[in-house]
């Protein structure tokens, strides 16, 4: 009897600690990929003046083709940072909707839609073809701006400060 005692309480503690190893888990996925969030919007904010027009002096070609790059890799690298277990809005751990996890195939293809946008991106900035990079422009920043609109909660307070990151109208081109 009091090995089982034991036992169950072993088991209890196991089962708890699990349980809180993967809850800190997804609270680790959570701040990782709003880090990354921020990563992105960060090299947009300096991108899209540069795009508009080029006299940014702080910033130049070299640099606007590297932020194309990371913006990709980013969005390549967090593409798997969206597991069920996150699904924590209720607990106001994340911004990330529910939604995303009822329609997953939606959500996966807006990102592969960022995903390709950034790649054209990158490619019409390393052939200097500033029609195409207009285009790939405003086609990112509308998979932000829709996916955004589906998928993340925004807070009134966040409103004032963070709007422009998520309408995803980066350039005055874009219709
Ligand atoms: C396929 C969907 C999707 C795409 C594409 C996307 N985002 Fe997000 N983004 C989200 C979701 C969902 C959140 C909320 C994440 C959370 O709170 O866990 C978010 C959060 C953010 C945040 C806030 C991070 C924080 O600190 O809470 C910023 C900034 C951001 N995104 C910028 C961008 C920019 C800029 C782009 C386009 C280049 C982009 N995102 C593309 C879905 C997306």
């Amino acid at each position: 009897m009091r090995n089982v005692i034991i036992f169950i309480s072993l088991l209890t503690l196991l089962v708890s600690n699990s349980y809180s190893s993967e809850f800190e888990n997804a609270k680790d996925t959570i701040e990782l990929r709003q880090g990354v969030m921020q990563g992105i919007w960060a090299r947009i904010k300096r991108l899209a003046p540069f795009i508009e027009v080029d006299n940014n002096l702080e910033y130049n070609g070299q640099l606007a083709k590297q932020d194309a790059e990371d913006i990709k890799l980013l969005l390549e690298k967090s593409l798997n940072l969206w597991p069920e277990s996150t699904n924590l809005s209720a607990r106001n751990l994340t911004n990330a909707t529910p939604a995303i996890w009822a329609v997953e195939d939606y959500f996966n293809k807006l990102y592969k839609n960022a995903l390709i946008s950034a790649k054209n991106l990158e490619m019409a900035l390393n052939d200097n073809d500033w029609e195409k990079v207009d285009i790939a422009m405003c086609n990112l920043g509308n998979a932000c701006g829709t996916c955004h609109a589906s998928f993340r909660r925004l807070l009134t307070n966040q409103l004032a400060n963070e709007a422009s990151a998520w309408s995803g109208k980066y350039i005055n081109k874009c219709n």
